[in-house]
């Protein structure tokens, strides 16, 4: 039987690729070590377990939830963002709960891009933004995210008639994968931009919470006028250590938001309620709990640019995420240097070009991985690029 189009325009998914390749190596007798996928190693939080746990244990909640979150759920997600930024949100209309914010974002696109529309898109960027654009039939407009730029998009190179014709655009800070930062002053020029030209900005903030040396990272909806074009995208998965428990949100303009639940109501039924008890015990609970997990980052951090450093990788510290975004050595590809990598020394790490072709040049690590296994993947690295 023919399959449908949409899945041919669209490569590979990266992750599940990467995954296959590793399967595949560990077949072969090698002792894999995968800098690959940013999925956190550190458990999730006993006292987030325990209220899973009590509360699987109510029968009620062991019938469909509500489509958009309980309303629970929803509040404290709002007084979270009462606390962290300094924002109000009705927790009735301004936000909702998704099955991990990457299922909000893909959906987003059916919500508001016919076919032909144009999205505009970063590059280098998380993949579900462009394969979510393809598969509702738009047209991805590519905003270059360069070096000399500090990796934020250009918005005066985006024409008065792409702007026009834009209805969506899609951002990420701290970023995925290249690690830069976000000012409020440049959200300030997305928001004016956005207002200007009727555009949804789609901000999604995964890693928000894991931010290093005092800078915090902030929400796009502390903007002035943010709330008329911003929906901003979140996830209980790097916070708190609950990649596979699937639980985020989407915040911010509530017509974004009801458009949004009118594709997801059809779609599917909501997330569990109990999973959703025990991320509002998560969001409640002791802040300390991610400050300690971002001091583990940071030691993974200093560990890795300083190695590079010592093998001739200059890079600077990043300020936010748990990657660490460098120029490929050597003159190869990214993927020829991924590749050769991985056969060589049995490490893994993701090719930038897999990001998209402004990606090319550079190879991202996750630091999502035991300090021991850190260290043997380093070594494994310096060892074999020296001698190259
Ligand atoms: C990544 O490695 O970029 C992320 O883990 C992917 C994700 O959050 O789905």
């Amino acid at each position: 039987m023919e399959k449908a189009t949409r899945i041919k325009k669209i490569p590979p998914y990266l992750f599940a690729e990467i995954d296959k390749k590793r399967e595949a190596a560990i077949k072969r007798g090698v002792d894999v070590i995968s800098l690959g996928i940013g999925d956190p190693d550190l458990p999730t939080p006993g006292y987030i377990i325990e209220s899973l746990y009590r509360s699987v244990q109510n029968p009620t909640n062991h019938q469909y939830p509500s489509y958009i979150g309980s309303l629970n759920f929803r509040k404290a997600v709002a007084d979270w963002y009462r606390r962290r930024y300094n924002i109000e949100l009705d927790p009735e209309t301004e936000v909702m709960a998704l099955i991990g914010s990457k299922e909000g974002i893909a959906h987003m696109f059916w919500a508001y891009i016919d076919p032909e529309d144009y999205a505009l898109i970063p590059d280098p960027a998380y993949p579900v933004y462009k394969t979510g654009t393809i598969f509702a039939g738009g047209v991805p407009y590519i905003m270059p995210l360069r070096a000399e730029n500090n990796f934020l998009p250009d918005l005066s190179a985006i024409g008065t008639e792409i702007a026009k014709k834009a209805k969506l655009m899609f951002l990420n800070y701290p970023n995925n994968p290249t690690a830069a930062v976000a000012s409020l002053e440049f959200f300030q020029r997305v928001v004016d931009f956005a207002r200007e030209n009727n555009i949804l900005v789609c901000h999604d903030s995964a890693y928000i919470d894991i931010t290093f040396d005092g800078y915090k990272a902030p929400s796009i909806l502390q903007a002035q006028g943010a709330k008329d074009v911003c929906v901003e995208f979140g996830s209980l998965s790097k916070p708190f250590n609950m990649t596979g428990w699937r639980i985020g949100y989407a915040v911010g303009n509530k017509e974004a938001l009801a458009n949004l639940a009118v594709i997801k109501t059809n779609i599917d039924s909501g997330q569990f309620n109990s999973i959703q008890d025990a991320a509002i015990d998560a969001l409640k609970g002791p802040e300390d709990q991610i400050n300690r997990m971002i001091e583990v980052y940071k030691k993974r951090r200093d560990l890795v640019v300083d190695t590079l450093k010592n093998i001739g990788i200059d890079i600077e510290k990043p300020k936010g995420t748990f990657y660490i975004w460098a120029p490929v050595p050597h003159g190869y590809t990214s993927a020829q240097f991924a590749e050769m990598l991985l056969e060589q020394t049995g490490v893994i790490v993701s090719p930038g070009n897999a990001y998209g072709n402004y990606g090319e040049g550079y190879f991202r690590i996750s630091l999502t991985i035991s300090e021991a296994r850190l260290i043997e993947a380093l070594e494994r690295m310096k060892k074999y690029l020296k001698f190259k």
